[in-house]
């Protein structure tokens, strides 16, 4: 027996290394373990080994097998390497200079936002930025937005885990959690507590909300903010300089208008619409592009400015939406799937 299960093995390690291709391995596997197999049928005179000797010829078979087993499965390894090596190709150099060394382009989001913050410094606004991971203090408390309202609920924001630590962020109060920040409004605190009035910032920037992705929604998108924080300033100072932005960006029949809202940091507050139908795909007469208002008198506490003494107006918009609107863009999804022939259209 032991003789027969040698030569079987010597067979097989002779013969395994040469097979080349999947349908050769599968014969030459069913020749060996096959129900007809060399193997399988010495397996079957087990039973004609005096009952004394089965436990030392069962060994010898038991070690036969997994050798055996050895070989076949070392053949079927180097077989799918070979088919994964035909399905790459020729092998590739890394170190070679890429054939499409071409410059590449602005994105449309990028060429929106260069051109709203050249608009805004025009008016005497500098660039400010704050970090995407934010603590609750910046993106709500500070922003006279308390723990019961519903942009803070976690099934519209994005929590970090208790213990999550970043050194580079810091939070104003003990036991507050991180964020990934749901508007670029926490920029004016961080702005505000760092320095005196009169302060005039635009802070663009990407945010998060747990909205399910479809055409006109994206969990992560791009905002702009603006801050304006001197003596004196009225809401006639906020819709002009709306009317002019928007006029400077989207052509100058475009219109603006204010509807009354709510948000926690503003009062009074307003959503901002846009009638722009000289734009391409605009088929609606107002379209809503933001938020605005006068800052709320207890976010200058909450800073530590004189309510008495300063004033100011905010807003918030979307950048998508205004690349949206002034390249007549029909899918927000467009903007993030690296597809050069949607790219190159903005070149
Ligand atoms: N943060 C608001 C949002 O994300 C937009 C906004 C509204 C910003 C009013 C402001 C503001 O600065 O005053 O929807």
């Amino acid at each position: 027996m032991q003789d027969q299960l040698n030569a079987i093995l010597a067979k097989a390690a002779a013969e395994l290394p040469a097979v080349r291709a999947r349908p050769e391995f599968e014969a030459a596997k069913a020749r060996y373990v096959g129900p007809n197999g060399e193997f399988t049928s010495l397996m079957k005179q087990m039973g004609a080994v005096p009952k004394e000797q089965r436990p030392v010829v069962g060994r010898l078979v038991n070690e036969a097998k997994s050798r055996l087993q050895e070989h076949l499965d070392a053949a079927l390894a180097r077989i799918a390497d070979a088919e994964l090596a035909a399905q790459l190709g020729p092998v590739v150099d890394p170190t070679l200079p890429s054939p499409d060394a071409g410059p590449g382009t602005r994105h449309p989001l990028t060429l929106v936002r260069e051109e709203m913050c050249r608009i805004l410094r025009k008016a005497g606004f500098t660039v400010a930025d704050g970090p995407e991971v934010e603590s609750e203090y910046y993106c709500f408390d500070a922003l006279n937005t308390p723990a019961d309202h519903p942009a803070r609920d976690e099934k519209d924001t994005f929590y970090f885990p208790a213990g999550a630590r970043f050194g580079n962020v810091a939070k104003k109060t003990a036991g507050e959690r991180y964020l990934l920040r749901t508007h670029t409004s926490s920029v004016q605190i961080r702005t505000m507590l760092k320095g005196a009035p009169p302060i005039r910032i635009v802070s663009p920037g990407r945010v998060y909300r747990r909205d399910t992705s479809d055409a006109t929604h994206s969990a992560n998108f791009h905002q702009l903010e603006c801050l304006c924080v001197d003596r004196n300033v009225t809401v006639r100072d906020l819709k002009a300089l709306l009317d002019y932005i928007f006029a400077s960006l989207l052509g100058k029949d475009t219109k603006t208008r204010f509807r009354p809202h709510y948000f926690g940091y503003t009062e009074p507050s307003f959503e901002v619409d846009l009638a722009a139908s000289h734009l391409p795909k605009v088929n609606k007469p107002w379209i809503e592009i933001g938020g605005c208002g006068m800052v709320d008198p207890a976010v200058f506490e909450a800073v530590g400015y004189d309510p008495d003494v300063w004033s100011g107006y905010a807003f918030g918009m979307g950048l998508e939406r205004l690349a949206m609107l002034l390249y007549g863009i029909d899918d927000i999804r467009y903007f993030y799937q690296n597809d050069v022939r949607f790219l190159r259209q903005f070149a």
